[in-house]
Formats: C-alpha cells, sequence, structure tokens
C-alpha cells in the first residue's frame, strides 16, 4: 500500500490517501482508527453499486459496521438538486444524524454529489472518498471540491469540504469501460504536464499498454494524487497555484459544452491541451520540442484520434467571458517549459481560433 497525507496547515487538518490493489476489501478496517459511528451510509450510482456494492458493505461488515447503500442514476445527470434533496431525505428516512459519515462509492459525479450532500447535511457530515474511476482516483476524489449542475451549467453549485479518508482501490479499474480510462489518463497527463516532467518521461516509457501493467497502474495514481494531493495543501481554496490543475482545462471545458457532452472530459481536455501547447509555443517560450513531445505523447495514447465536428463559434461561444471585455477575463495555464506552469490572461482570440484550427484540423 502506498500512502499520502494531505496536509492543511492552516487548519491543522490532515488526512490519508491511500493506494493500493484490494484496499476496498479492507476498508472497514482502514476505517477503524477514525471513531466513527458504527452506522455508515455508502452512496453509489446503480451501475458500481451492482459491480461492487455487496464486497464494499461486506468489507465494512468484517469490521463491525453497518452499512445502508444508497443509489443515484449514473452518469452527470444525478449531479443535480432533485438528487441530493432525495437523498438528504432518504438519510433522514434512515435516522442518518450529524456524525454519520456518508461515502462516495463511484466516479466524479458520485463524489462530487455525495461531498456536497456531506458539506450540507446536518451543517456537515463526515465524508469518506472511495473513487472507482481513474478520473475520480487522480483528480476528483482528492481536494474537497464539491458541486453539482443547474440547468445553466456544469459545477455551479458547490462547497468545499474535504474528506476526512481517501481510500484509492487500482482494481476497481478493471471494470471500468476502457473510454472511461482514456478519461482519466488525460488528468494524469495533465498532472505530468504542470508539474512532473518525470511522470511524463514514465508514460512515455510505458506507452499505452500501460493498462496491462498493474504495478505500473498503481504507480502512475500514486504519482498523480501525489500531485494533486500538493497543490492543495498549498492553496486549498484556489487562490493561486490551485488554478494550475486547469491546464488544458479553459478551452477543454468549452469544447465539452460545444459538443453538448457528447466529447468525454478527458477527450476535451486532451485537445484543450493540444492547444493550450500551442499557445504556449507562441506566448510564454515552450521550446518547440519540448511542444512537439507533449503533442506526441497525447496523440500516443489515443486521445485526440477524430477530432470533433465543432463549430469555431460554438466553442468561443462557451469560453466564459464577458462580450465586452472578451480576451482579458480568459485565464490561461499556458507552460514556459514542461512542468513550468504560468497562469496567462489576456491571450488574443485570434491565437485561440488559430490553435483551436489546428488541433481539431477540418473539423474547426
Ligand atoms: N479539478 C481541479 C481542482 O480540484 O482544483
Amino acid at each position: 500500500m502506498k500512502e499520502l497525507l494531505l496536509a492543511l496547515p492552516h487548519r491543522d487538518e490532515s488526512y490519508r490517501v491511500l493506494i493500493g490493489p484490494g484496499l476496498r476489501l479492507g476498508l472497514g478496517y482502514l476505517l477503524s482508527p477514525l471513531d466513527f459511528p458504527s452506522r455508515l451510509f455508502l452512496i453509489s450510482d446503480s451501475r458500481v453499486a451492482r459491480l461492487h456494492g455487496a464486497a464494499v458493505q461486506s468489507a465494512l461488515a468484517e469490521a463491525g459496521y453497518t452499512s445502508t447503500l444508497l443509489t443515484t442514476p449514473p452518469g452527470e445527470r444525478a449531479k443535480t438538486w432533485t438528487v441530493a434533496q432525495r437523498l438528504a431525505r432518504e438519510l433522514l428516512r434512515l435516522g442518518a444524524h450529524r456524525a454519520s459519515p456518508l461515502i462516495a462509492l463511484g466516479g466524479g459525479v458520485v463524489g462530487d454529489l455525495t461531498g456536497f450532500l456531506a458539506s450540507i447535511f446536518m451543517r456537515g457530515v463526515p465524508l469518506i472518498q472511495v473513487p472507482t474511476t481513474l478520473l475520480a482516483m487522480v483528480d476528483a476524489a482528492i481536494g474537497g471540491k464539491t458541486a453539482i449542475n443547474l440547468p445553466e451549467g456544469k459545477n455551479l453549485l458547490g462547497t468545499f469540504h474535504q474528506p476526512r479518508l481517501v481510500v484509492i482501490d487500482p482494481d476497481f479499474l478493471h471494470t471500468l469501460p476502457p473510454k472511461e480510462r482514456l478519461n482519466g489518463l488525460a488528468e494524469v497527463l495533465k498532472a505530468g504536464f504542470i508539474r512532473a516532467p518525470d511522470l511524463l518521461t514514465y508514460l512515455e516509457t510505458v506507452g499505452p499498454s500501460l493498462f496491462k501493467n498493474p504495478a505500473a497502474v498503481t504507480d502512475i495514481i500514486y504519482r498523480a494524487a501525489a500531485i494533486k494531493a500538493q497543490v492543495v495543501a498549498a492553496d486549498e481554496r484556489e487562490a493561486g497555484l490551485r488554478r494550475i490543475l486547469n491546464f488544458g482545462h479553459t478551452l477543454g471545458h468549452a469544447l465539452e459544452q460545444a459538443a453538448a457532452f457528447r466529447l468525454s472530459h478527458g477527450r476535451a481536455v486532451a485537445f484543450g491541451m493540444l492547444a493550450a501547447l500551442i499557445l504556449s509555443e507562441k506566448l510564454v517560450g515552450l521550446p518547440q520540442e519540448e511542444a512537439q513531445r507533449g503533442r506526441r505523447l497525447i496523440q500516443s495514447f489515443g486521445l485526440v484520434r477524430r477530432a470533433p465536428a465543432l463549430d469555431l463559434k460554438a466553442i468561443l461561444a462557451a469560453l466564459p467571458m464577458d462580450k465586452k471585455r472578451l480576451e482579458k477575463d480568459l485565464v490561461f495555464v499556458l507552460l514556459r517549459r514542461l512542468g513550468e506552469p504560468v497562469i496567462q490572461t489576456g491571450v488574443p482570440l485570434t491565437l485561440i481560433k488559430e490553435a483551436l484550427r489546428k488541433v481539431l484540423g477540418g473539423g474547426g
């Protein structure tokens, strides 16, 4: 088992992030030192609940916990106020109280929704994250961001609510559709681009057969999770450094939205990172050979095969900028060198269009 400690010194708090194959089967014992009441509530989507609910519940029972499993529909549509309220009412009916821990068993959607609920139910109850997707393991489950969506957009209601423990079992990835694994891989690449060129070298070495190598999978999760934990520990509320986690995400989010979410988050971020590499070369001096190396790596994992046919106007309309102030509002994370991010505002719209055209080819 590998272990990270996410320390939040300003609040004199910390929590452990544990990583290791099979950890889900010891979940109850891992919770024991936290002195929770013996009644726990698991929240999962119906797909993950069907695949893993029973095993996790018996792992909890083994250590003396009684758990109730509450389920949501799979996918982004569960991240709503309606679902959060339904879960809260179910929790009340089941006798949950101010000290009742909620365990999020699932991907980013379940983690965000359960975290949101845990932060407001009875003014806040303990949260444990047990991520089952690569994306949640290396990003969403660590760092305490929670959210639900509104019809107007994603993640518009949210809180910061740090988990008390994160338990990452890479064995969950065996049941994850390959498309979902790729999604998470984009965030692993992102971690390398912003903070760890050695992780990029490692990914170049293991290459696309990564998922056939369980030790390598555990290793990259550990390395990417460590980067996330370091960044969050330094800047919990995204006042500065944490913004670097948005590398590839400014255009990535716009692409996702322009594609009406038919483009996965990972692929959208991968196209966003390709464009950010171009802008980095143009604006902040990223050496051409490093940009080329970044591009090759993103391409080698098949993340940017077949560009989506999206209208440039629709992508630009989805960018979070005020029509009057235009590009002054847009914040890009660019790279001076691989591993050396810089926050850049005022990126000219003409360059953004040019970069998008390049990465989307005929589709733009
Ligand atoms: N996923 C970006 C962050 O946690 O800040």
